[in-house]
Parts: C-alpha cells; structure tokens; sequence
C-alpha cells in the first residue's frame, strides 16, 4: 500500500473529507483537487492537511476544476494516480433547476473530461488508473422503491439527468476501452459536515440554535418526501471497496430504511425535547419543480460482493448530527456573551 496514489475530486465536501481520512489512515499519498474560491474552502479537511513544507505532509491539495479539462489532464500526469475518485459536483438537487447548464457541465461534462483525460494518460504509457464515479439515487427520480442496481432509472432534476449520463459515460468507457471505472449509485449520506441547506443539516442546525434562543423560526418545503439516509463515514468505505474488486461494476449503497422528511424533524426536535410544529413554516420556494418521492435502497449486492453494510442507524446519525449542532450553536452563544461583556450598558441593549 505505501506506494499507492489517489486523488480525489471534490476533497472539500463532506464525502471528500471523510474519504481523505480513510485513504490516509490506509497509507496512500493522497492529493485532492480544489476549487479556487475568494475565501477558503477547505474548512472540512483543514485537520489533516498540513503546510507542504512541513516533514510527513500526507494530503497534497491541486487547484483544478472539472469545467477545466487541460487542468485536470496536467494534474493526472503529475500525480499519476492508481485511483481517482470522482466526487466533484455541483450537488444541490434544488439549485440545479436554477443553473442547469452550469450543472450539466459539471457533472456529465465534467466526468466525461476526467474519463477522457484518463484514457489518453494510459495510452499515452501511464500506469493503470481505476476510477470511482460518484452516481446517485436520485437517477432513481420517480422509479417505484425499493431501487436496487436493476431498477429502471427515471430521472427528475438537471442534476439528476446529469448524474445519468456520466453514469452511461462511465459505462461505456469500460465498454469500449475496457477501462476500470465503477459507478457507486449512493443514496442519501449525512453527517455533522453536510453543506447547511440539504434538509437533514437545516434541521439539526436549526433545532440546536432555537434550543438556545438563536432563532425561532425554521422553513422547509415537502415535509412529505422519503429518504434513504446514511451516515457519511460508512459510506466512503464502500467507494474504496469498489475499487479494490476484481473487476468494474455497478452497486447500490443504503441502509434499506427510509424515513420522511417529517420523521427527522420529529427525531431532531423532540432529541431536544421541543416539538417541531411550534417552529417549523412552511416556504414554497423550497418545493422542487419536479420532485422525488419516494427512495429506498436495496444494497444486498454490495452486501453479496463487496461485503460492504452500514454500520449507523437512523437515530444514531440524527443524534451524532444534533450533539455536533448543539456544540456549535453553544460556541456562538459563548462568542456573543464574551462580546456583550466587552460592551457597555447602552450599546448592550442595542445588541
Ligand atoms: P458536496 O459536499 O457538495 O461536495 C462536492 C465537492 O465537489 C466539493 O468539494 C466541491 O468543491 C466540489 N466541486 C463543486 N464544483 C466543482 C467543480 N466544478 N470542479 C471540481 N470540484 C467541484 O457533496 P457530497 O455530499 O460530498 O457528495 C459527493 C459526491 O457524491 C457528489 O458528486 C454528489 O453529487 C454525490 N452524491 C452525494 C450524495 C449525498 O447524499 N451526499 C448521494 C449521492 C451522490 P467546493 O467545496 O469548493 O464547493
Ligand atoms: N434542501 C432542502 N431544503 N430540501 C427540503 C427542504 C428544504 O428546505 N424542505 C423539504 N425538503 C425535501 C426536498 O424536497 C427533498 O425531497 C428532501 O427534502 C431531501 O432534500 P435534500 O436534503 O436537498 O437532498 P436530495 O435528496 O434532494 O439530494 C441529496 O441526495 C442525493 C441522493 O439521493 C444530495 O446530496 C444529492 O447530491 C444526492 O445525489
């Protein structure tokens, strides 16, 4: 393992970071490709990454994006990766109604631009790449659950149309050159580093901060929507374990439960002892054009040939989400004591 390299796309996200973990506990030279952005974004993975200069650096951070397929062909002939993990997307199922070409270009495009890269560094004598492409459930759309790899896909969103297609791009690379890529058709993930305005994330954030007082108010959309949810750091194993089978495929990932969007808010408001229906409001502009019911996995083939089940029920992964909420909204209750303390009597009333 020492001399294995991988690289991952999208390293800043919530899978990147907990995937960056992995393969680092495991011993690869591990680089990830990030986004140039005017602030820093690396807030997820800036507790494994250290200053280059430093001895005994073990992530190596590339600016590249996947709108730019030059960058990503000269980042690949530097690293020279055994593994890439394409987990780059714009990934927002409600934004991709708002910006669906940009979307398009991201995520079918962009995973086209990597596969194309790929291929042209091994015929070009590059050692053997494998590469996991991040599919999603939501290529599932309106298809009846439970969705299992055998389920017809319906999709419902740009986003999910886009996630199609680089799951067909995938496929017939490996069709046609015979390339190692593996499509990981992901259901629904969560964790303490869910990007705040997917629906899990909202409700933990915003039932720890109306525990303390930090707001009153909280605005969703379908409440009637099901999902199947998982817990992040299970599910990056099973993208490793796709790449180190025999051979190429296709697997579902979930935990085989699903719950509606009305359930979490029952268990992460009433884990604070707190009903939801006193706070939560209804805003239709949180509602989809076309929305996706119902999904609910089947992942007995991952179970069968990669050995891979999650290990985090339902109520431990609200309640791993809602303590980290509750750590963060008591540090912002602490900042702004600290801060009125250093105010006078006026100037506090005016806070
Ligand atoms: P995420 O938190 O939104 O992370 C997406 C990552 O992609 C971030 O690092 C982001 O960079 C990067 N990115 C965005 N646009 C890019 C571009 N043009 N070029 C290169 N990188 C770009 O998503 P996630 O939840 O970790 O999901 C990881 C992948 O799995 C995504 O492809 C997502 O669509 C897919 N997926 C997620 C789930 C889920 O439930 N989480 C389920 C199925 C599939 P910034 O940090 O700079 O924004
Ligand atoms: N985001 C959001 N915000 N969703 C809401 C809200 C709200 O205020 N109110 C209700 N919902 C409903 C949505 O309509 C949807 O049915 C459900 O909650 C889940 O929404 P998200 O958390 O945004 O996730 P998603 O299922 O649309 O997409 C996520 O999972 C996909 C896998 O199925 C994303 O991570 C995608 O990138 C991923 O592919």
């Amino acid at each position: 393992m020492a001399n294995k390299r991988a690289l991952i796309i999208g390293v800043t996200g919530q899978d990147g970071s907990y995937l960056a973990e992995l393969l680092i506990e495991k011993g690869y030279e591990l680089h990830g490709i990030v986004r140039r952005a005017s602030t820093f974004n690396t807030g997820r993975i800036d507790h494994i990454y250290r200053d280059p200069h430093e001895a005994g650096a073990t992530l190596k951070l590339h600016y590249g994006d996947l709108a730019d397929g030059t960058g990503l062909r000269r980042i690949i002939e530097k690293v020279r990766p055994h593994e890439i993990y394409n987990l780059g997307a714009q990934s927002h199922v409600r934004v991709s109604f708002d910006e669906p070409e940009y979307t398009a270009d991201v995520v079918a495009t962009g995973a086209l631009r990597l596969l194309e890269a790929v291929r042209d560094h091994m015929a070009g004598g590059g050692e053997a790449v494998r590469v996991y492409q991040a599919g999603s459930s939501e290529m599932f759309g309106s298809a009846a659950p439970p969705q299992s790899e055998a389920t017809p896909f319906h999709p419902r969103s740009p986003y999910a149309v886009s996630k199609l297609a680089a799951h067909y791009f995938a496929i017939n690379y490996r069709e046609a050159y015979g390339m190692f890529v593996s499509n990981g058709i992901l259901f629904n993930h969560e964790s303490p580093r869910r990007g705040e305005t997917f629906v899990t994330r909202k409700i933990t954030r915003a039932a720890a901060r109306i525990k303390l007082g930090l707001e009153r108010k909280l605005y969703l959309g379908n409440l009637d929507a099901k999902r199947d949810w998982g817990y992040a750091k299970d599910y990056v194993e099973a993208m490793w374990l796709m790449l180190q089978a025999d051979a190429p495929d296709d697997f579902v990932v979930a935990t085989g439960e699903s719950y509606s969007v009305r359930d979490f808010l029952g268990r992460a408001f009433g884990s604070l002892d707190l009903d939801w229906q006193q706070y939560v409001e209804i805003d239709p502009r949180y509602f989809r054009p076309s929305e996706v019911d119902h999904l609910h996995g089947d992942a007995s083939k991952a179970h069968a040939k990669l050995g891979w089940k999650p290990r985090t029920t339902f109520d431990e992964l609200v309640k791993i989400m809602v303590n980290y909420d509750l750590d963060r909204a008591r540090r912002d209750v602490a900042i702004r004591d600290a801060r009125l303390e250093g105010r006078s009597g006026s100037e506090r009333d005016e806070w």
